[in-house]
């Protein structure tokens, strides 16, 4: 059953949907998945992006793959395609390796049932994981608020809301806790190019739900803080590792930078699928996606690709930093805000950091 804010859903039949996000804010497309190729496609041209929604969704290829043939081979076949659709959200990794893990405990002929269930699972999880950053984080925005006693102002960085995740979001999950709340948010948002997920979908996401926005180009961020016009600053991530250090889409890292000499908190809002626990050194370890030069040639418009560069010049396509996890003031995640230390993070999730 779809709910209205659903990026992904199945029917009774348990076909699988997608909302097709390289068409929004302009048009409302559904496109349906059937196999584990169909959703490797989705990922990779990005009709699904974020990290939690790659994730899953790639959960659910894995759960079509099962359906039609459910051997070993087939399975490692399609969770090899899977895996490399995207490189930087641990997330796809983190959901492959679960639906291997619970198909590999049962015979051929129970995979099919047993993929789905946990593909479900994690759907029904991530949903909860998401639901309790926004009160972690609404509690966080609630105490500017009582102190302030005027509107609040966060400022968040590329997309990190529903359309991110299954429900609610990461970063923007506290600012949809806070608004429910009566709170005064306004959100400053980063277009983010050059795919622009903060105005085309941030900006679409924010007026949906009735929370005042302004879209800012991706440089003015540093301005505004000067100028006390941003109260915190909430990003997603798409791995983090056990130390803190934050990886999230291009440009985060100056966004921090300019907080720290702002003394603007800088919070990054995760779920504990996003952290990579193999990981020490977020700058030397974390792969960074290198995408398509010719997203930065062209901006995506109502009517079709426009050109914004010389032909013929030169273009590079870094998609994601990493902010080091000093200049993160705090990581909140399903199970609270914490500092963004190994320390913490351990006390925090001793099941994951010990294991
Ligand atoms: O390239 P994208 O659109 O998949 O990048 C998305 C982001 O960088 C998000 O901030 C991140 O995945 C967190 S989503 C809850």
């Amino acid at each position: 059953v779809q709910h209205p804010r659903s990026t992904l859903w199945w029917s009774s039949q348990r076909d699988v949907f997608i909302l097709d996000q390289t068409r929004l804010p302009f048009s409302i497309d559904t496109v349906p998945l059937c196999s584990a190729e169909d959703a490797a496609r989705a990922i990779e041209t990005m009709q699904v992006r974020g990290a939690p929604l790659i994730g899953i969704t790639a959960a659910f290829g894995l759960a079509l793959q099962a359906r039609h043939q459910a051997d070993d081979a087939s399975l490692q076949r399609a969770a090899e395609t899977l895996a490399h659709t995207r490189p930087t959200a641990i997330n796809l990794r983190w959901a492959l390796a679960r639906v291997m893990r619970a198909v590999e405990a049962v015979s051929t002929e129970e995979r099919a049932e047993r993929a789905w269930q946990q593909a479900v699972l994690m759907h029904d999880e991530e949903i909860l994981h998401c639901a309790r950053i926004g009160e972690h984080g609404g509690a966080l925005i609630a105490d500017i608020a009582r102190n302030k006693r005027s509107r609040v102002h966060v400022l968040t960085h590329c997309n990190a809301g529903w359309l991110a995740t299954l429900r609610w979001g990461t970063a923007l999950a506290p600012i949809y806790h806070a608004h429910q709340q009566g709170i005064d948010v306004h959100v400053w948002v980063d277009e983010t190019r050059p795919r622009n997920q903060g105005a085309q979908l941030t900006a679409w996401e924010l007026q949906q739900a009735g929370v005042a926005c302004t879209i800012v180009v991706d440089n003015a961020g540093g301005h505004l803080m000067q100028h006390g016009e941003v109260d915190l600053v909430i990003v997603g991530s798409d791995r983090t590792t056990r130390t803190g250090d934050v990886c999230n889409k291009i440009g985060t890292y100056l966004k921090a930078l300019a907080a720290k000499d702002n003394d603007v908190p800088f919070y990054a809002a995760l779920p504990s699928s996003t952290i990579d626990w193999s990981l020490c050194d977020g700058v030397r370890e974390i792969p960074i996606e290198e995408r398509d030069a010719n997203e930065v040639h062209f901006v995506a418009g109502e009517h079709g690709p426009a050109r914004v560069t010389p032909i013929d010049s030169i273009a590079a396509n870094y998609a994601f930093d990493v902010t080091p996890a000093r200049l993160v003031t705090g990581i909140i995640t399903e199970r609270g805000v914490h500092a963004a230390t190994e320390h913490s993070l351990a006390l925090a999730y001793p099941e994951f950091a010990h294991g």
